[in-house]
């Protein structure tokens, strides 16, 4: 094991031995500790959005500190929603895809090219009728969702340019550990090589994986555009983060607080979304001008046609996603008609 990744192995070994024992002292001050977990940086949309959580909160209600852990300092999301689980900590921001195995329900946000444009997009995700019961869908694993971010769309990234699926044949891909994301790049043709966000950047430097997908902040705030040089725009999905907190925390609010809580979740995510067209806009002048990323425009019909047959497959296993699946494509379809 290198140095670093015995410091490393130790920190968390430290944060978990903390968290157990100490954790769940959450009084310091006289103040309720609320933390939460995400594995962006401190200058990621998210983080920004965070910040105004915590601050909105603090403010009404001064009897709870709010802090914040970035960069998985907690641990990979997977291993943080299992401390948001057992209250060990009380927030993780959670991609939709890493849900799937609490509720299958989330496998919804995994379908490729399930949105037909962002502003379909958002307009489901701002559709209370359609979200709530997804936000509630994992209570019995006790923990539920507050709020949703914006993750963009994602696209692949290789150390080779991918300019049609065949360029992706015998590829070892990244995907987020999810049976739909697996199910997907198989249809694409690449080999699907699932594993945490955090580990990405070693994987491709090592030779083990040859490429990822993400939105184009991977190749910025994650330095992937350091060791890959080819990014195309094919868009195959786009995938939500979710805000979701330990249940016996959120009930042990009183309304007041509640409220108080919602209307910070509400806010979060309205400053999130600001920063994030404007965080893509420099994470893509970044990318190009000062990594020498290379931005390449395929024809998305040649991607689309190798996944679409999977709607249908995914919606047979899973029948109770047909309901929000006809919600989605009739927004898909108001919006086209707004446009005309
Ligand atoms: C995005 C997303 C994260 C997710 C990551 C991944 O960055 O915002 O929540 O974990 O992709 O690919 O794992």
């Amino acid at each position: 094991m290198s140095i670093n990744l015995k410091k490393i192995t130790l920190c968390f070994t430290l944060i978990f031995a903390m968290l157990s024992f100490v954790g769940c002292e959450n009084i310091n001050d006289g103040k309720r500790i609320v933390r939460i977990s995400h594995g962006q940086s401190t200058t990621h949309p998210q983080h920004i959005g965070l910040e105004a959580f915590e601050q909105y909160i603090e403010e009404r209600l001064p009897q709870y500190d709010i802090q914040i852990f970035p960069n998985e300092l907690l641990g990979p999301s997977v291993k943080a929603i299992e401390l948001v689980q057992t209250g060990a900590i009380d927030f993780v921001v959670s991609s939709t895809s890493n849900l799937e195995t609490f509720n299958d329900i989330y496998q919804i946000f995994s379908m490729p090219y399930l949105f037909d444009s962002v502003e379909a997009y958002h307009k489901v995700m701002e559709d209370e009728e359609i979200l709530a019961p997804i936000y509630d869908s994992t209570e019995e694993s006790g923990f539920k969702a507050v709020t949703w971010f914006d993750a963009g769309t994602r696209n692949f990234y290789a150390t080779t340019p991918i300019n049609t699926p065949d360029d992706l044949k015998g590829k070892k891909i990244r995907v987020i550990a999810s049976p739909t994301n697996i199910k997907m790049m198989e249809a694409f043709g690449a080999a699907a090589t699932p594993m945490s966000f955090g580990e990405v950047y070693t994987a491709i430097q090592q030779g083990v994986i040859q490429g990822a997908e993400n939105n184009e902040l991977a190749l910025t705030n994650n330095k992937h555009g350091e060791i890959v040089k080819y990014y195309t725009y094919n868009q195959h999905q786009m995938v939500p983060d979710m805000l979701v907190g330990n249940l016996k925390f959120l009930e042990s609010l009183s309304d007041e607080e509640y409220k108080v809580f919602e209307d910070a979740a509400k806010l979060c995510t309205e400053v999130e979304i600001e920063a994030w067209q404007e965080g893509i806009e420099q994470a893509k002048k970044e990318a190009s001008e000062e990594m020498g990323v290379e931005f390449i425009y395929p024809d998305v019909n040649l991607f689309k046609e190798k996944v679409l047959p999977l709607h249908k497959e995914i919606l047979t296993e899973n029948p109770k996603l047909e309901p929000i699946y006809n919600n989605i494509q009739n927004v898909n379809k108001e919006v086209k008609e707004n446009e005309k």
